[in-house]
């Protein structure tokens, strides 16, 4: 599948705009439109009824070491800035970026690609972050050596295309956007987290951030959650909610936004048993997508290296897609799973650990008081059966809403040839969504405006929508009608015609298989129900 044909489609029919589009838009911000917005509440609610609410605490689950509990959280977006202190977000949570001193544009340093070239006795490192890179590099090359493409072959190349990291001397590079050489400046860090200031005063000492994962909520509300539920470890805290990183680059249409949405379960389990736990969720958020049709050929759990790890963690999988704006053979990430062992509490607790997770020394500020430190509150658990202490271990499951989303329009996006109603194969647009996510379930069409027809239709339409999402249309030829909900992912097209006022029956149209079958007026909303579900 092309993803300018997915692009196309999202807008014409409404599942995302760019934001602020009448203003020329805001890089790396998405509106979504009336289907997109039903669609991700689906996926976003499918999230919660399995994972949260539709959770059974009686029985152990398939795969599960014993039975566990399931709650959920709504957390503020800016939160008390000593939170990123402790978390490490306020000193680490960066990406490296360049800047060209020539165009004054900013690049992430990992993310700048490129291949040594020579003409006429000079050799240059020619980049691009373009996504067509190849092109972008030879048509930098011809601009930088003054030569024609009918000439091209002046130009020799040494080596494979690679990153820009991998250079160390950078004056002889010619950036993405640049006319001349060297004008990259040296790789600097740069916080990913979005400032913003509280109050009225407006001073330093009043900035606070936007939250850039929701996980922190859930890690500060511990304590909050088990004295006042009943629950007891093992259990998961899950959160659904807005993040917000300042990305360098966003691309990939939704898929690196600067605003976007997270689904994160923190679950808190004991030291000896989070292994276990580690490899139930890995295994049961796989399971997850493919439930609801992402094709097991495009999605692959991949286990991180040791060398990936961060400090504290003793295994992380990411769940990844084979999205088609990425070359053949690569997959990007959907969500991560892992084992965080005692990090976050101990971190809200003691202050920011240092490499080895020792609590670091408290560092004084110019009034003598502490720079920063963790909450100082005790974030252990007591088990009341057996009186132990401990300080829970994490496994976290972290799902991206919009990563979702756009995954499961990329796998829903499909063309088949269909005879039109004169017999002439037509291309025709389907989205193949799984029916708890299509953002319609079902329409109901008279087949033409009269008759009674369209009376018949709409107390249909009526009874179905107490249910479920349905749409009424009585314009156009009924090809076309069903061409519409075809495009928007729609499953069952029911339509009221001739028979109907004969013996009472509707026909049933089936999105994938096109198969029609007839059923009593009366029974199409359980028979609907019971496809759907
Ligand atoms: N609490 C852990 C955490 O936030 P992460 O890997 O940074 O981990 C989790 O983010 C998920 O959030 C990712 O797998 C992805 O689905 C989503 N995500 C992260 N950054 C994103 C961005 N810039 N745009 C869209 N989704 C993003």
């Amino acid at each position: 599948m092309e993803m300018e044909k997915l692009v196309s489609l999202c807008k014409r029919r409404g599942f995302l705009f760019q934001s602020s589009e009448i203003y020329g838009g805001l890089n790396g911000f998405w509106d979504y439109g009336p289907l997109g917005v039903e669609l991700k509440r689906n996926i976003k609610g499918a999230w919660w009824r399995d994972m949260v609410t539709g959770h059974d605490d009686l029985s152990i689950s398939p795969g599960a070491p014993e039975t566990y509990d399931m709650t959920g959280l709504d957390c503020t977006i800016i939160m008390h800035p000593n939170v990123w202190k402790a978390s490490g977000h306020y000193d680490l949570f960066h990406d490296m970026m360049v800047d060209c001193r020539q165009t004054n544009k900013r690049y992430r340093f990992d993310q700048v690609r490129g291949r040594w070239a020579e003409a006429k006795g000079q050799k240059v490192f020619v980049t691009t972050v373009a996504e067509n890179e190849q092109q972008e590099i030879e048509r930098q090359a011809q601009k930088l050596f003054k030569i024609r493409a009918k000439n091209a072959d002046e130009i020799s190349w040494d080596g494979a295309i690679t990153t820009l990291d991998q250079i160390d001397d950078l004056s002889q590079v010619l950036g993405p956007d640049a006319g001349e050489l060297g004008t990259l400046t040296e790789p600097r860090e740069f916080n990913l987290m979005f400032k913003t200031i509280v109050g009225a005063m407006g001073t330093e000492e009043d900035a606070a951030f936007l939250r850039p994962e929701t996980a922190q909520g859930i890690f500060v509300n511990f304590k909050n959650v088990v004295d006042s539920t009943r629950v007891k470890i093992p259990f998961g805290i899950a959160q659904v909610g807005k993040s917000f990183r300042n990305e360098i680059t966003p691309r990939n249409f939704t898929f690196r936004s600067r605003e976007f949405e997270q689904m994160e379960i923190e679950f808190f389990c004991h030291p000896d048993s989070s292994q276990d736990w580690y490899k139930y969720w890995r295994d049961r958020r796989m399971k997850w997508y493919t439930d609801l049709g992402l094709s097991g050929d495009r999605l692959i759990l991949r286990e991180h290296d040791a060398d990936e790890l961060s400090h504290y963690s003793t295994g992380t999988a990411d769940i990844e897609y084979a999205f088609p704006f990425l070359p053949a053979g690569e997959y990007g990430e959907l969500e991560g799973i892992a084992h965080r062992g005692d990090f976050d509490l101990r971190s809200h607790m003691e202050g920011k650990l240092d490499e080895k997770s020792n609590p670091l020394e408290v560092q004084l500020g110019a009034d003598g008081k502490p720079k920063w430190r963790g909450s100082g509150k005790d974030l252990t658990y007591r088990n009341p059966e057996t009186n132990e202490r401990f300080t829970p271990h994490v496994i976290e499951p972290s799902a991206g809403a919009d990563r979702a989303t756009l995954a499961f329009l990329c796998e829903a996006y499909t063309e088949d040839e269909q005879p039109d109603e004169k017999g002439k194969p037509q291309t025709r647009t389907v989205m193949r969504f799984h029916p708890r996510i299509a953002p319609i379930k079902a329409a109901v069409f008279p087949l033409v405006k009269k008759d009674g027809m369209p009376e018949i239709a709409k107390d249909i339409y009526r009874e179905l929508k107490q249910h479920c999402n349905v749409f009424y249309d009585e314009k156009g030829a009924i090809g076309r009608r069903y061409r519409r909900q075809d495009e928007a992912g729609t499953p069952f097209c029911i339509t009221v015609d001739g028979e109907t006022l004969q013996d009472s029956t509707v026909t049933i149209r089936d999105r994938d298989s096109l198969d029609q079958w007839r059923v009593k007026a009366d029974d199409c909303v359980a028979e609907l129900m019971k496809r759907l579900s």
